[in-house]
């Protein structure tokens, strides 16, 4: 389930290429793949991420899982293969932004390896996908409890919940872990930012 082709659709190429593009916005475009339990903090990170490579002038999007649920994946509950058909249609969404030279970072749950190493293999390039592992314990999560989702799992109001009744599948090869449970998110955004200067991928701040 890469997402094959429909019959008889042919690719069109742009002449307007990628690398015309990224030369034009003066960075490289690339996939951010946040992954982690409800409420450890990848939503808050990605778009603290955002706000600073913003300020550096690079172009960006945030993809979020609640938000995109509302529209692209409203018809998706959370079965494991409507979330792996989430994360393919997010997958090939951020793709397109690379192709547009476009830092693309997307905040879903995404807790099968299987989904993960599938969305990895469709970009163009190793160097073109990022996945940062947002390493909170349950525990930590389940305090929090921001939307009071975890309590409503807890008593079965809510079906497959990750880390509940759903399991969620630990990053194995993750370019980058952040303990976002134990560090505060300007220290989190200081290593995303360190990772993405060590890879050339956006300049250090003037
Ligand atoms: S994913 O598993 O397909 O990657 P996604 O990130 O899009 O999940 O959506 C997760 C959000 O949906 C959670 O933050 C939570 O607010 C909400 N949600 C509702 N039901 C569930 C559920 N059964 N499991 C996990 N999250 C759920």
């Amino acid at each position: 389930m890469t997402g094959g082709k429909s019959p008889n659709a042919v690719w069109h190429r742009a002449s307007v290429t990628r690398r015309r593009r990224e030369e034009q916005n003066g960075h490289r475009g690339l996939i951010l793949w946040f992954t982690g339990l409800s409420g450890s903090g990848k939503s808050t990170l990605a778009h603290a991420v955002e706000e600073e490579l913003h300020r550096r002038g690079c172009r960006t999007f945030v993809f979020d899982g609640d938000n995109v649920r509302h529209g692209l994946c409203g018809d998706l509950g959370f079965s494991d293969e409507d979330r792996a058909e989430n994360i393919r249609r997010i997958g090939q969404m951020a793709k397109l932004f690379v192709e547009a030279g476009v830092v693309a970072l997307t905040a879903f749950i995404s807790p099968f390896r299987a989904d993960r190493r599938r969305v990895r293999g469709m970009a163009d390039h190793a160097e073109d996908f990022i996945e940062v592992f947002c390493d909170c314990p349950l525990e930590v999560c389940e305090q929090r409890d921001v939307k009071g989702h975890y309590r409503r799992a807890r008593k079965g109001e809510i079906r497959d919940f990750t880390g509940i009744s759903s399991p969620y599948e630990t990053p194995e090869n993750a370019e980058l872990t952040v303990r976002t449970g134990e560090h505060d998110i300007e220290h989190c955004v200081q290593q995303v930012l360190q990772l993405l200067e060590s890879r050339g991928a956006v300049k250090s701040p003037r």
